[in-house]
């Protein structure tokens, strides 16, 4: 069904190209780690087993944030080649944070297999996140050429927020879910494009500020970057709950049975109506959210308008994503290829 959409074939198509075009530098940066370490951060990037080995189970992730950065650059018309530094930076970012973040979130699967923390140890998982994100800023910093510095302090202000954003996320775990102290739309908002905007904006923006672009071409690109990302977010709290998890490779309900403050629970306790007082009582219970409750609290959000509020958040903040597109001057073909990529992104299931 999805291969007679038109765009779907060309999004895949740009993503396989971007993937090729940044393989090896990749491979290159994750072989200057130490062998354990390396071995650690090629399992999680769906390289290999935990033997070591190629692993037909391993899932390799989209590569969305590699594309954009190669897009970005062509987008300022540059070769995409240049952003190749960039690319592996935002990539090796991406793979850090999910390492840490699967500890912060006790999720003990991702992408189908066994989370690194489970399938190494909790030290060793915290070890190769920060081996990621130390090569990651290595490999950009030794980008030839005159835009490495800006390049880098780039990255860091994103390090920055990515963190920040992830604060935000983990805090709210002891907010209440009603009344005075409630997680506001707005402060949700901040949070998520802290903890995956910042970083799409950035690859992005390093795509561009290595292909030459000007300073507000890429603060544009940026922005642009970061609505996608609020858009994208969206898409994984809806995917948290309702995914299918043999397609989305995360254990289902974890969002749930975690009492994370997703957007589709907030949206549906904001609502008012039976069903968010019924989902209020529930999540403020001591009770397990977990088999058939989970279903049950599922079915809550969705009745109380969770799920149709949140897909309508993801529309609006993509819709901007063009928008913010058309504010820079971009090079035509990879314009496009940009709006055909943050399109397939509204629509993915995994
Ligand atoms: C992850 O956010 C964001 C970062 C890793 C910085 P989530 O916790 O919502 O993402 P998933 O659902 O585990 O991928
Ligand atoms: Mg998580
Ligand atoms: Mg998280």
């Amino acid at each position: 069904m999805r291969a007679s959409r038109p765009y779907e074939a060309s999004a895949a198509e740009v993503l396989g190209r971007c993937r090729d075009l940044v393989r090896p530098a990749l491979v290159e940066a994750v072989g200057r780690l130490h062998p354990w370490t390396g071995e650690m951060a090629a399992y999680a990037l769906g390289w290999a087993d935990t033997d070591g080995n190629p692993d037909p189970d391993g899932s390799e992730g989209k590569g969305v944030r590699q594309t954009l950065a190669v897009l970005g650059a062509e987008a300022v018309g540059a070769d995409g080649a240049v952003a190749v530094p960039g690319a592996v930076a935002a990539e090796l970012v991406h793979t850090f944070s999910l390492l840490h973040d699967d500890i912060m979130d006790a999720d003990a699967l991702r992408r189908q297999r066994p989370a690194a923390w489970k399938a190494y140890g909790t030290g060793p998982a915290v070890l190769a996140g920060d081996a990621l994100h130390a090569q990651a800023v290595t490999s950009l910093a030794e980008t030839p050429g005159p835009h490495a510095a800006t390049a880098v302090r780039h990255l860091c202000l994103t390090l920055n927020a990515l963190v920040s954003g992830q604060a935000e996320d983990l805090r709210f775990e002891d907010r209440p879910w009603r009344g005075p102290g409630a997680v506001e739309p707005a402060q949700y908002r901040a949070m998520a494009e802290n903890k995956t905007g910042a970083l799409l904006g950035c690859a992005l923006a390093l795509g561009a500020i290595l292909g030459g672009a000007p300073d507000r071409t890429v603060a544009t690109l940026d922005r642009a970057g970061r609505r996608l990302g609020l858009a994208f977010q969206a898409v994984d709290d809806i995917l948290g709950i309702w995914g299918d998890p043999r397609v989305t490779g995360k254990p289902v309900h974890a969002d749930l049975r975690q009492r994370k403050k997703t957007y589709p629970v907030l949206v549906a306790l904001a609502g008012g109506g039976r069903a968010a007082h019924e989902l209020a009582v529930l999540l403020d219970s001591a009770e397990r959210i977990e088999g058939e409750t989970a279903e049950h609290a599922a079915a809550l959000v969705e009745a109380a308008g969770g799920r149709t509020e949140t897909r309508k958040e993801a529309r609006r903040h993509l819709d901007a994503a063009h928008r913010t597109l058309r504010e820079a001057p971009l090079t035509h073909p990879a314009a496009h290829r940009l709006d055909v990529l943050f399109t397939h992104l509204l629509d993915r299931t995994w």
